[in-house]
């Protein structure tokens, strides 16, 4: 295997423990892991603004030796061309996870010979998502032991304004 990073793209709207998961197997196999904050098009109606999910981000992986985030606009096969990765890595949670990433990886493929590699998500967080976390902080639920503790202050900093 080659040492070039390994892109992890996603939403991360907001990132969860579920993602810190696949970031620390990313690491442990790839060495170098360039996390992509995108935009998902099947979700329009995001939480936070894309500079801010860099900020969390990078506030929850400072301890993780080898791990960059940055934010790309456009195609997952085009982030991954501009920062020299050959592979990206998904978690995979479900069969329905599975469904979805495995169609995408054989379109990055057969566009542009980029391959997925997939991650098995701990047991103990496959029932993690943004968007539950996103629905139920945004009704004041407390959600503080499913994401980084950057991530916590800041859903209890929207809370606070809102209530
Ligand atoms: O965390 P998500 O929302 O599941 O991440 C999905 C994401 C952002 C990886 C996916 O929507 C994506 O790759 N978006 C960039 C646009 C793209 O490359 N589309 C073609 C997919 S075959």
């Amino acid at each position: 295997m080659t040492s070039s990073t390994v892109l992890y793209p996603g939403s991360f709207d907001p990132v969860h423990l579920g993602h810190i998961d696949v970031i620390e197997q990313a690491a442990e196999l790839f060495g170098a892991v360039t996390i992509g904050v995108m935009h998902n098009p099947s979700k329009p109606s995001g939480l936070f603004a894309i500079d801010e999910r860099v900020a969390m981000l990078e506030a929850s992986v400072s301890e993780i030796d080898g791990v960059s985030v940055r934010a790309f606009t456009g195609l997952a096969i085009d982030a991954a061309k501009d920062c020299g990765a050959r592979f990206m890595v998904k978690g995979l949670r479900n069969a329905g996870d599975f469904e979805i990433e495995q169609q995408m990886a054989h379109t990055n493929y057969s566009v542009a010979a980029v391959r997925t590699v997939y991650v098995a998500c701990r047991p103990d967080r496959v029932f993690v998502s943004s968007r539950f976390i996103r629905e139920i902080a945004q009704y004041g639920g407390d959600v503080s032991h499913l994401v980084p503790a950057a991530v916590a202050s800041e859903l209890a900093r929207i809370a606070k304004a809102t209530s």
